[in-house]
C-alpha cells in the first residue's frame, strides 16, 4: 500500500492506494470520529463491494442507503433519499458517510456530508479508475441541475481517501478509458514526462496492468493532491484541471446526463482545447496530432456529436462556471505541457475547432 497525503493544514488527509484495503478496520479508524457510519452506495456496486466494505465498519452503528445507479440520477431528489436514511436512523452531527462507487456516488455524498446537520465527516471509497485518479481527492461535491452539470455543491473534503485497486476488476472497459481521460488530462496540462510514459505504456493500462493501473494512479492522485493543496477553492491553478471540461460539460449536458461518460466528453474536450490553441498560433500540427493519437489510443472518442453545433456548444458553455463577465474562460495550451485559463482568444478559431471536431452529419450521435 502506498499513502499520499493532501496537505491542507488541520484538514489534511491521507490518500491509501492498493489492493485489499476494502475492509480494512486500521484505515477507517482514524478517519472516524463518533460512533455512526452511513454507507452510499447504488445499486450497481453494493451487490460487489457492500459486504466487503462494512467489515471494517463492524464496531460501529453502521446502516447503508442504495441509490440509484446513472449520471442522471445526480440530482436534489436522489440527496433527499440520503437525508431520510440519516434521519430516519437519528444520525447526529458527529456521525460519518462513506461514499463506496464511481464519481456519482462520491459527489452526491460529499455533498450529503457538506449540509447535512451543516456538516458532517466523510470518507470516499472510489470504485471506478475516473473516482480513484481524480473526484474522490479535493472535495468538490455536488449534483447536476436540469440546466446545468454540477451547478448545485459546495467544497467539503473527506477525513480519507481509500482506493482500493482491486475494485477495478469489475469495472468495464468503456468505463476504464473514460477514467483514462483524467489520467492524460494531468499529462497534458504540466507533465511531458508523464504524458510520454502514457504514449509508451498505454496497451499495458488498457491490459489492466496491475503495476501500471497502480502507477497511474498514485502519478494523477499525487498531481491532484499537489493542485489542490495550492489552490484549495480554485482562485487560480486548479482551474487548470478543468481543461477539456467546459467543452466536455456541454457535451454531457446536450445529450442528455449519462449519454457521454464525463471521461468521454472530456477527452474530446482536451483535443478541442489543442486544436482551438494552434489556431491561436500556440502549439503546432504536430503536438495536436499527438493529443490525438494519445486519446484514440485509450480507446476515447475525438469526434463530438454530429448534432452539437457551435451555436448548441456556446448557449451550454455559456452556463459553464467559468463564465465570468460574460465571457468564457477556457483553458488551452499556452504551450507542449503549459496549460494556462484565457478568455482572449478569437470566437472564429473557436467556431472552427467545433466545426471541425464535430462528427459527419451522416453519422448517429
Ligand atoms: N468532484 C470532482 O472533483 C469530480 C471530478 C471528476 C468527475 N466528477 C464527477 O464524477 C462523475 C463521473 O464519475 P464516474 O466516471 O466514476 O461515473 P459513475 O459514478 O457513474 O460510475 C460509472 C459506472 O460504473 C459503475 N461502477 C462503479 N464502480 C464499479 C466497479 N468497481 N465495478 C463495476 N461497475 C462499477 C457505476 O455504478 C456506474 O454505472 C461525474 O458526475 C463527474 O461530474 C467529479
Ligand atoms: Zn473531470
Amino acid at each position: 500500500m502506498k499513502t499520499l497525503n493532501v496537505e491542507l493544514g488541520e484538514r489534511s488527509y491521507p490518500i491509501h492506494i492498493g489492493r485489499e484495503l476494502l475492509g480494512r478496520k486500521d484505515l477507517i479508524a482514524e478517519a472516524i470520529s463518533g460512533t455512526q457510519v452511513m454507507i452510499v452506495s447504488n445499486e450497481t456496486i453494493a451487490p460487489l463491494y457492500l459486504e466487503k466494505a462494512r467489515a471494517a465498519f463492524s464496531d460501529y452503528e453502521c446502516e447503508s442507503v442504495i441509490l440509484p445507479d446513472g449520471e442522471q440520477y445526480k440530482n436534489l431528489q436522489t440527496l433527499e433519499m440520503i437525508f431520510e436514511a440519516l434521519l430516519k436512523h437519528r444520525f447526529d452531527r458527529h456521525c460519518t458517510l462513506v461514499a463506496l462507487g464511481g464519481g456519482v456516488v462520491g459527489d452526491i455524498t460529499g455533498f450529503a456530508a457538506a449540509s447535512y446537520q451543516r456538516g458532517v465527516n466523510f470518507i470516499q471509497i472510489p470504485t471506478t479508475l475516473l473516482a480513484q485518479v481524480d473526484s474522490s481527492v479535493g472535495g468538490k461535491t455536488g449534483v447536476n441541475h436540469a440546466l446545468g452539470k454540477n451547478m448545485i455543491g459546495a467544497f467539503h473534503q473527506p477525513q480519507a481517501v481509500i482506493i482500493d485497486t482491486d475494485t477495478l476488476d469489475t469495472l468495464d472497459d468503456r468505463q476504464l478509458s473514460a477514467g483514462l481521460a483524467e489520467v492524460i488530462k494531468y499529462g497534458l496540462i504540466q507533465k511531458d514526462d508523464f504524458t510520454s510514459w502514457l504514449e509508451q505504456q498505454m496497451d499495458k493500462l488498457l491490459a489492466r496492468d496491475p503495476d501500471y493501473i497502480a502507477e497511474a494512479i498514485e502519478v494523477s492522485c499525487q498531481c491532484k493532491a499537489d493542485v489542490v493543496a495550492a489552490d484549495e477553492k480554485e482562485s487560480g491553478i486548479r482551474a487548470l484541471l478543468n481543461l477539456g471540461h467546459t467543452f466536455g460539460h456541454a457535451i454531457e449536458t446536450g445529450m442528455g446526463y449519462g449519454n457521454w461518460l464525463h471521461g468521454e466528453a472530456v477527452a474530446v474536450g482536451m483535443l478541442m482545447a489543442a486544436d482551438l490553441s494552434m489556431r491561436e498560433g500556440w502549439l503546432n500540427v504536430a503536438e495536436v496530432k499527438r493529443v490525438e493519437d494519445l486519446i484514440d489510443r485509450a480507446n476515447l472518442p475525438t469526434r463530438a456529436p454530429a448534432s452539437m453545433h457551435y451555436a448548441r456548444f456556446l448557449e451550454l458553455m455559456a452556463v459553464d462556471k467559468k463564465v465570468r463577465a460574460g465571457k468564457i474562460n477556457l483553458v488551452l495550451y499556452r504551450a507542449w505541457a503549459d496549460a494556462f485559463v484565457s478568455a482572449e482568444f478569437d470566437p472564429a478559431n473557436l467556431e472552427q475547432t467545433i466545426e471541425a471536431h464535430r462528427a459527419n452529419d451522416s453519422e448517429q450521435d
